[in-house]
């Protein structure tokens, strides 16, 4: 796959209802802040369809705080789709579903993004191209690496100026795992970028465009050993330790363990942990995060899962395909 044919949409015809498919995302991957995505086998699900009146309907615990009028962000993207290609308004039925984890350093704010902007330009047609939902979704979050892997899938090296996105995606090595603890209370994003330094010395800089160039060469080569050298970080981590402890002991101790490398998944608290899936240490691995959290009194939930090849997924419901609720439900839904 590449850039040009990463986004598949089922079909070009305007669609009345719609449901998407949108992985969630680790991005930084350490030293690439801002730089590096890779989309995970975590999913969140959004049915749209175009309606006389809007309604939306958000299913599961994690949604309770979440708005269900027309403040939603599910909503508002979707308005910018039909205005930046300039059609009427329609009011929308929406209703949503997560398995990703909520301000936990996973994307699930780049997933809702993406996932809306996929669902209404279906629900248009696919008026606007892969590169337009990029650029829009880049500039709503200000950093290209967790909506890039969300809309393309794989490992997406990108940088947003401020004016202009780009990417380019890599395909995983076939035998990348990851494995995330995922801990019991939330951060957000803006709260974990307001401890970063305005200004860096040289040498941090230096340090991490080495080290982040190395793990993509890497990463891109397949050369998996290196991982453990190139994936280590002096621009944000540290800053951001205070906020999740036991995180300074897993980044440096967790090659012991079997890991190819650790890093803080995007602005945490989530740790993440780059594995050979052929490796006979899973377990071992998994025991060392989890108990280097709980003995800093953190509870978290581990999770092994595999980068996601595809990006977003749009496919057309018909009248009587099962509602999204139901749907969930259902063994065979992957
Ligand atoms: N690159 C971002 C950060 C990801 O580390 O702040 C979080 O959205």
């Amino acid at each position: 796959m590449n850039n040009d044919q990463a986004h598949e949409v089922v079909s070009k015809e305007k669609q009345t209802r719609v449901r998407v498919k949108v992985p969630g995302s680790t991005a930084n991957l350490g030293p690439g802040f801002d730089a590096l995505g890779m989309a995970l086998n975590l999913y969140a699900w959004i049915d749209m369809a175009i309606a006389d009146k809007t309604s939306i309907h958000l299913i599961g615990k994690q949604m309770e705080d979440i708005p269900a009028d027309k403040s939603n962000l599910i909503f508002k993207v979707a308005q910018m789709v039909f205005e930046r290609a300039g059609v009427h308004h329609p009011e929308l039925e929406i209703s949503m579903y997560s398995d990703i984890p909520l301000t936990r350093g996973l994307g699930s704010s780049a997933s809702a993004i993406v996932g809306a902007l996929a669902g209404a330009n279906a629900l248009i047609g696919g008026k606007l191209s892969d590169d337009e939902l990029f650029q829009i979704s880049s500039s709503l979050e200000k950093h290209p690496d967790n909506v890039g892997a969300s809309l393309f899938g794989g490992i997406v090296v990108a940088f947003w100026d401020g004016a202009r996105a780009e990417f380019i995606r890599l395909e995983p090595h076939p035998h990348l795992e990851v494995l995330v603890a995922i801990p019991a209370f939330q951060l957000s994003t803006e709260k974990a970028r307001n401890v970063l330094p305005k200004q860096i010395a040289l040498n941090d800089a230096v340090f991490n465009l080495s080290h982040s160039s190395l793990l993509v060469a890497a990463l891109s080569t397949g050369n998996l050993d290196m991982i453990r050298l190139a994936m280590k970080d002096k621009l944000h981590q540290p800053y951001r330790a205070a906020m999740i402890p036991g995180m300074l002991h897993i980044l440096e101790h967790a090659t012991e363990h079997g890991a190819l490398g650790a890093a803080l998944s995007g602005a945490g608290p989530t740790m993440l942990a780059l594995v050979d899936g052929r490796s006979e240490r899973k377990r071992e691995l998994e025991d060392f995060l989890q108990s280097t959290l709980n003995k800093e009194g953190i509870e978290a939930e581990t999770l092994w899962l595999t980068p996601c090849l595809d990006g977003v997924t749009v496919s057309s419901l018909s009248e009587g395909s099962p509602k999204l609720h139901q749907w969930i439900d259902r063994e065979d839904r992957e």
